[in-house]
């Protein structure tokens, strides 16, 4: 199919155009460059344009001949989305919408969506399966969940078929060591603790010991970027074959501790990796991990790196190669 991928040249975004290259699909990326890097993109048309700009989109989906979307682009970082919800509205929201009807207007159908484990907020059980209520508590997860609100009356009213996949922690690098993650500011905790390894940070910020788990440190559920970049693919193309849109959880189904990537990651790089126990931060759940089975028993999806140790060796071998990240 011919694919528009916005917020392709990000993380995520990234190892999955290099995915629906592999499956010959062609691709057509739309960034704004804010967050991330031309290098990051390879094998696909790299067009240097906002989500909001409807005459752009109305040109690259006559021009390219799209037929789906996949849309990456948002700002994604929960403090901030807290101090600032105005810009996560704005970015989030109404260029989300914005993008929507440029697809309806030009007849484009299909639409998967990167929504985040944020909608659920506090769970009441784990595993968190996609029937746990919604309840997010920033404006981050607020965001997500009010775009997943409008895919369905889209789809309702103007036949808008959608998959929002609701990624829990996306982790790891392409095995090939090429392209990897490089967010600034770095927030996500594997790229910290490497980092750590590396000795570009001088000690890892471990925020909470007292919670309740088996060491104190927050349970969080891993997921390889390439396991989420193959359930984009197969989404799609079950779309494309007459699926019903459908909302899925994308998580290993085991969590692990601060401590227990601490150590794992001690074991990947054979480093030391200083710690430093500071207080808790406002708004993190204990433990968060996925209920996947809905996307297991409807596509078919199976995570391919189930052992954190395997994640975080993907992950060294791009720091490793890239310790300053993409060339700027
Ligand atoms: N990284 C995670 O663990 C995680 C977890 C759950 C959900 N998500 C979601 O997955 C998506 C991708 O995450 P990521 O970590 O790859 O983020 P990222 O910041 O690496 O990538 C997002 C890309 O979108 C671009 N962008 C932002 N706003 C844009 C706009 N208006 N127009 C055009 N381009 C724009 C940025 O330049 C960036 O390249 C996001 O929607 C995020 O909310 C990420």
């Amino acid at each position: 199919m011919n694919v528009l991928v916005s917020g392709g040249a990000g993380y995520i975004g990234s190892h999955t155009v290099r995915e629906l290259i592999k499956r010959n699909h062609f691709v057509v990326v739309l960034d704004n460059l804010t967050k991330w890097h031309r290098a990051a993109v390879q094998g696909a048309e790299l067009v240097a344009g906002d989500t909001a700009d409807r005459e752009l989109l109305r040109g690259l989906f006559r021009k390219y001949g799209i037929e789906a979307v996949m849309h990456f682009a948002a700002s994604s970082l929960v403090g901030e989305s807290v101090r600032r919800p105005s810009e996560y509205y704005y970015n989030n929201v109404v260029k989300g919408l914005s993008l929507m009807d440029a697809m309806v207007e030009a007849g484009v159908r299909f639409l998967i969506f990167s929504s985040t484990a944020a909608v659920y907020g506090e769970p009441r059980e784990v595993p968190i399966t996609e029937a746990h209520p919604a309840n997010p508590t920033n404006p981050y997860g607020a965001t997500k969940l009010a775009v997943e609100g409008a895919m369905r009356w889209y789809g309702e009213a103007y036949g808008l078929r959608y998959a929002s996949l609701r990624y829990f922690n996306a982790a790891g690098a392409d095995p090939a060591g090429d392209i990897g993650e490089d967010h600034d500011p770095e927030t996500h905790l594997i790229p910290l603790v490497l980092k750590t390894a590396l000795g570009l940070l001088p000690r890892l910020e471990v925020y909470g010991t007292d919670y309740p788990t088996p060491d104190g440190t927050c349970i969080r559920d891993y997921i390889h970027v390439s396991d989420l970049a193959e359930a984009h693919v197969l989404a799609l193309e079950a779309l494309a074959a007459g699926a019903p849109s459908a909302v899925y959880n994308l998580g290993n189904g085991s969590g692990y501790s601060v401590l227990e990537v601490v150590r794992a990651a001690e074991e990947v790089t054979g480093r030391p990796i200083p710690v430093h126990y500071g207080p808790r931060r406002a708004g993190d759940p204990s433990v968060l991990v996925a209920g996947s089975e809905k996307i297991k028993a409807d596509l078919g999806w199976r995570p391919r790196f189930t052992s954190l140790g395997d994640i975080i060796g993907t992950a060294w071998r791009w720091h490793l190669g890239h310790p300053g990240g993409f060339e700027k």
